[in-house]
């Protein structure tokens, strides 16, 4: 149902009646963008740079190799910001909507969520797969060892460099560094060139095998596999609908605006003062 001639309010309208209450394994696939709200940079357009670089270029094996002072101030930087930093409405949308789900009797509907996010602003959903990991879990670059880690700074000798414009050029020894063997501790994040972990990948083709509705949450859907989700529940004959404050995917329903204001009436989770009535 393209919406190019019709209000947000009749294509909620629509998109209740036609889909959502419709729907049995709904999954939300969302990015950067669902945490924009909440003051958390997205990687491209305007947010994605950091000091003088594009921060798709830090996030990368190789620039870890070449420099891993430059990568470890940079998501010591991006740990500090997001640990200043709360679930914004697009959030609390999923996690009502995901409450409201598990408490229908009878059950009807199940409900997922991929994110691409490596924020945890989404932790309070149940079912969650963060698909490219987490900015508070770090990997020993020597044992391989996985840890779960909010400190801050996780390293003395990054106090501080989050303010500053240049490098700090940090020997290895003050780098994060493993409490089991001392090896140089990475972010435990996927970066480009690298691949997902094949436990995560099948438990995301379970959820898109059952799928009928796909709800497409700010993402630029330019990183795959995550920008191919979208034409393999099509092709199954699941629907697509996009939140995004600009015109990305061709979709069945397409909100255009922020997924803060428009999700929870969507959703049918909205009890706030923007509610738009929809039945
Ligand atoms: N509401 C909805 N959409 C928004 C909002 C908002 N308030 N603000 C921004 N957006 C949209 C932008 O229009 C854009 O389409 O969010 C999207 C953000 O795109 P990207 O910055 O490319 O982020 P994302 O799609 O999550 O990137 C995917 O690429 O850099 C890697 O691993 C990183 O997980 C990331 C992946």
């Amino acid at each position: 149902m393209r919406n190019f001639f019709l209000s947000l309010e009749f294509t909620t309208v629509l998109f209740v009646i036609l889909v959502l209450n419709a729907s049995k394994h709904i999954v939300a696939l969302c990015g950067a963008g669902l945490s924009a709200e909440s003051g958390v940079p997205t990687f491209r357009g305007e947010g994605g740079f950091w000091r003088t670089f594009q921060a798709t270029e830090l996030a990368t094996p190789k620039a870890f190799e070449k420099n891993p002072s430059r990568v470890w101030e940079f998501y010591h930087y991006r740990r500090e910001l997001v640990l200043t930093k709360k679930p914004n409405r697009a959030h609390k949308a999923l996690v009502d909507f995901e409450k409201k789900v598990l408490s229908a009797n009878p059950k009807t509907q199940t409900f997922a969520v991929i994110t691409q996010n490596v924020d945890g602003l989404s932790s309070n959903i149940k079912n969650l797969i963060e698909m490219h990991g987490s900015l508070f879990k770090t990997r020993c670059t020597k044992c391989g060892d996985r840890t779960e880690n909010y400190d801050s700074p996780i390293a003395l000798a990054l106090k501080g460099t989050e303010n500053s414009q240049f490098d700090i050029n940090l020997p290895i020894e003050k780098l994060p560094s493993c409490s089991k063997c001392k090896g140089l501790l990475r972010p435990d994040v996927v970066w480009f060139g690298e691949c997902l972990d094949n436990d995560i990948l099948m438990k995301i083709d379970v959820e898109l095998e059952r799928c009928d509705l796909l709800l497409v949450i700010g993402t630029s859907g330019l990183v795959y596999p995550a920008a191919a989700y979208a034409s393999i529940v099509s092709a199954r004959g699941g629907k697509i609908a996009v939140f995004n404050i600009e015109k990305t995917y061709d979709a069945d329903f397409e909100f255009i605006g922020s997924c803060g204001e428009i999700l929870g009436n969507a959703l049918m989770v909205n009890d706030g003062e923007d509610k738009h009535e929809v039945v």
